[in-house]
């Protein structure tokens, strides 16, 4: 059994990996700031005969990540795979947002995604784990109405092909 610690994990893609890591029996912590929509999961992941924990974190507050994963170790739970899923888009043509929307969707999706890669480091350097991050199509093509949100993404893959290689 590994365990598996995903962030965004209180909807959609992130939800939808927890509950199939909890099907093959992993054990899944399971971040994001909603942390009543994480009780929820975690209470129907254990229904099901599961293993989960919660936290309510940000990824752009620093050490959210970090205290996860700290409380874990003093049960003496390791953390064998993070997926850095957090993220969201800002949609819109660069003349309809501003410079503040580009730099809030760089903070979650490339600056909360590298911090959730630091801040997890050390534990899957001591598991000799992985760590997946999630990008996008749009971190291959960039269509009209969605640069900022493109960018942010073509970013992530620079960072995985980098951090792989
Ligand atoms: N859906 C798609 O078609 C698609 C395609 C390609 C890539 N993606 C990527 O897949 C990932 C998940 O997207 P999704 O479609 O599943 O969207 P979603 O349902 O809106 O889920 C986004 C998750 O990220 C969390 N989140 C957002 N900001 C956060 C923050 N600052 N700190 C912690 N958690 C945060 C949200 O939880 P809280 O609001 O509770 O914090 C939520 O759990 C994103 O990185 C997205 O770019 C999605």
């Amino acid at each position: 059994m590994s365990t598996v610690l995903i962030t965004g994990a209180s909807s959609g893609i992130g939800a939808e990996l927890a509950r199939a890591h909890a099907r093959r029996g992993d054990a899944v912590v399971l971040l994001a700031r909603r942390a009543d929509r994480l009780q929820e999961l975690a209470k129907e992941i254990s229904e099901q005969g599961g293993k989960a924990w919660v936290f309510a974190a940000d990824v752009t507050r620093e050490g959210d990540v970090a205290a996860a994963i700290a409380s874990l170790a003093n049960e003496r739970v390791g953390i064998d795979r993070v997926y850095a899923n957090a993220g969201f888009g800002v949609a819109g043509a660069i003349q309809r947002i501003e410079l503040a929307d580009y730099r809030r969707q760089f903070e979650t999706n490339v600056f909360g995604l590298l911090s959730t890669i630091y801040e997890s480091l050390p534990a899957l350097r001591l598991s000799r784990g992985q760590l997946v991050l999630i990008g996008s199509v749009a971190g291959h093509v960039s269509a009209p109405g969605a640069s900022a949100y493109s960018a942010s993404k073509f970013a992530v893959r620079a960072l995985a092909e980098s951090l792989r290689r």
